[in-house]
């Protein structure tokens, strides 16, 4: 039986744009295809952890135009609770443009919108929802102050609390014990800590700092190296499947909704950081977000067949 989740954070249209290449500073290039998308670092992690099984809703604010819309019929296509998604009548919904080449690395530049209107006021009316959910997510995708205001309701509500700190910023140090869960990348794990990540030692260092602050596990994710776990009784490496990368986009997102999910499902912590490994990595093997989250009988599959 799995326990409920909510997840915070931002839905941005995904406009994506694939080439052989990136283009370099002042240049144009032709692509070769286009595809337009649910995305949004909240929104993806909230559709991830509702395919792979969990009992999901999502809290945002979205503009009241056609990207909007399709975001609502998004979540009600993946059985999402969509009872705080505010509809903002003021500014557009969040809006990201992703450039993709052949061996799928990416660039990405968002606009907020609606993202940048979440407000203390919402949080305060989503309360609700945080108290009967096992586990409530964040993202950098809203205000810093909201989010970091949406760490502290949610806290004292008793649910569990997971920060992805996506995209990087610096955080406040008063935060990190009220942290169950940290899972930065290598390039967030650095801005936070100061520590430069790179690999699995460098991984463990950051981990150690953000506990030693107060975070109860950190996870830093290493891309094709896995994640690194760190909590007060020391650091383990999850190493990733080898897999043929087509589209990282959204990966990580996919490890955090995955992983959610797998705790809520009751899962130890362990199995639920391979789960994450296994699905992010799947996801890796398609293009685009939304497209290629992986089913929940696919990330089985894969694990027991070990990775391959
Ligand atoms: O993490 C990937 C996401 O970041 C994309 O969906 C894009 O919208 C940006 O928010």
């Amino acid at each position: 039986m799995s326990q409920k989740i909510t997840i915070v954070g931002s839905y941005n249209v995904g406009l994506f744009l694939k080439g052989e290449r990136l283009p370099k500073k002042g240049e144009t290039i032709i692509g070769d295809s286009f595809r337009e998308s649910g995305g949004g670092k909240g929104s993806n992690q909230a559709v991830a952890a509702a395919l792979l099984g969990a009992d999901t809703s999502f809290v945002c604010r979205i503009g009241d135009d056609q990207y909007g819309q399709n975001a609502l019929k998004m979540y009600q296509n993946f059985g999402i609770s969509t009872d705080y998604v505010f509809v903002d009548q003021t500014i557009h919904s969040g809006i990201s443009v992703i450039l993709i080449d052949n061996a799928g690395n990416n660039m990405i530049s968002v606009v907020p919108g609606a993202n940048y209107r979440l407000s203390k006021t919402d949080i305060d009316s989503a309360s609700l929802l945080f108290r009967s959910s096992v586990m409530v997510g964040f993202q950098l995708e809203n205000k810093l102050d909201t989010v970091l205001y949406g760490i502290r309701v949610a806290k004292e509500t008793g649910a569990q609390v997971i920060l992805d700190p996506a995209p990087a910023l610096v955080l406040p140090d008063d935060i990190f014990p009220l942290l169950d869960y940290i899972k930065p990348n290598e390039t967030e794990a650095t801005t936070i800590t100061g520590i430069p990540v790179n690999d699995v030692d460098s991984a463990v260092r950051a981990g150690e700092w953000l506990v030693e602050h107060g975070v109860k596990t950190a996870i830093v994710t290493l891309g094709e190296a896995g994640a690194v776990a760190v909590d007060e009784k020391g650091a383990c490496h999850y190493p990733a499947p080898k897999v043929n990368c087509v589209d990282a986009t959204g990966a990580g997102d996919i490890f955090s909704g995955a992983f959610m999910c797998a705790l809520s499902h009751g899962e130890s912590f362990a199995d639920a950081i391979v789960f994450a490994n296994h699905a992010a990595a799947l996801a890796c093997t398609k293009l685009g977000v939304i497209e290629a989250i992986p089913s929940r009988e696919d990330v089985l599959g894969f694990m027991k067949a070990g990775g391959r």
